[in-house]
């Protein structure tokens, strides 16, 4: 595929916090479930050799591509899988791999996937496909196929539930009405709805209008958040005594479900409410807050600004 711009791959996000969290040694094993470039786990295996290992997962082949390239100095200290997250396990059993000092999830699209108009994350070409899947070759139902066939009640709980969108349901009706004539098929149709749906004064001045249809499109394309709680439960099982879990969510339905989890498997009450009477605390939490960005780090990289990092150590 081919990017529009020499910008970087996908500039890593709070890498001193998560360095600092992680603390990786040497002769260490630890899981990147979200590669992208490769730029937390090259910080990681730095530190990890000589004797440790780095596995890495990414679900979008052309991230296992660049992260290959980003790591290939590393030589067979790094383990690299194409694979969903909740799928770790897995990998893990393949490998034969009890458990790891410490994983990380830095969730959501890289720089690349947005920056890159033929995956359709973004709004910059609007005649680019409507895609929006993370592992294009996995199959499942593109943002079009969606916005083709479900209902319209469907197209505005997706769109509110997933996002917040307060014109959602005026978004689901218009996209119910326009598909009838056109069905849908570029980011450009998508955000000609978005416009005609929502008033001029209601659109925000710092962001553009699609943002929130576009994240909660993404986010069912991808079925995000169920795979997050499966991964996460996992992820915590798969823990070495006194290994650090550590997750960067960049929005609060993501960073919700990260709290919970947490809570529970601490023993700390919220989760409870959806994952039941918690069990003897497993894991310590290390952020009773979300650890917010530097000023100094969204002034360098603004993508970073809405990340929110939590992180747990296994008791
Ligand atoms: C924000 S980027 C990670 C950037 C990376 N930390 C770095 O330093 O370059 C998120 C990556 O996670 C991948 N991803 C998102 N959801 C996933 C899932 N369920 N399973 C595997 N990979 C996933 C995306 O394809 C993307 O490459």
């Amino acid at each position: 595929m081919v990017m529009t711009t020499e910008l970087p791959y996908h500039v890593p996000v709070m890498r001193e916090e998560v360095l600092a969290l992680m603390n990786p040694q040497p002769g260490g094993i630890m899981l990147d479930c979200t590669l992208g470039g490769g730029g937390h786990a090259a910080l990681l295996a730095e530190r990890l050799v000589p004797g440790g290992k780095l596995i890495g997962l990414d679900q979008d082949p052309e991230a296992l591509t660049e992260a290959g390239t980003t790591l290939a100095s590393f030589g067979d200290a790094i383990i690299l899988r194409q694979a969903r997250f909740d799928s770790l396990s897995t990998v893990l059993d393949d490998l034969d791999i009890e458990a790891v000092d410490g994983i990380l999830f830095d969730l959501g699209v890289s720089s690349y996937q947005l920056d890159t108009p033929d995956r359709g994350f973004s709004f910059k070409d609007p005649e680019a496909p409507l895609d929006m899947r993370m592992n294009p070759a996995g199959g499942g139902l593109t943002a079009a196929d969606l916005l083709n066939t479900l209902t319209e009640r469907e197209l505005s709980t997706m769109i509110r539930e997933n996002s917040d969108e307060h014109w959602a349901a005026r978004i689901a009706r218009f996209a119910a009405e326009r598909r009838v004539e056109t069905p849908y098929r570029t980011v450009g149709q998508l955000i000609e709805t978005v416009h005609a749906a929502m008033p001029a004064r209601a659109r925000p001045e710092d962001k553009h209008a699609a943002t929130r249809t576009f994240q909660a499109l993404r986010i069912a394309v991808n079925d995000e958040l169920t795979i997050l709680g499966h991964a996460l439960e996992s992820a915590a099982d798969r823990l070495a005594k006194g290994g650090t879990l550590i997750v960067l969510s960049y929005h609060s339905l993501e960073d919700r479900i990260v709290k919970q989890l947490f809570a529970h498997r601490s023993g700390h009450g919220p989760g409870d409410l959806i994952y039941g009477k918690p069990p003897p605390a497993s894991v310590e939490l290390l952020t009773r807050k979300p650890v917010e960005p530097a000023a100094s780090e969204v002034a360098a990289n603004p993508r970073a600004r809405s990340a929110r990092l939590r992180a747990v150590r296994k008791l």
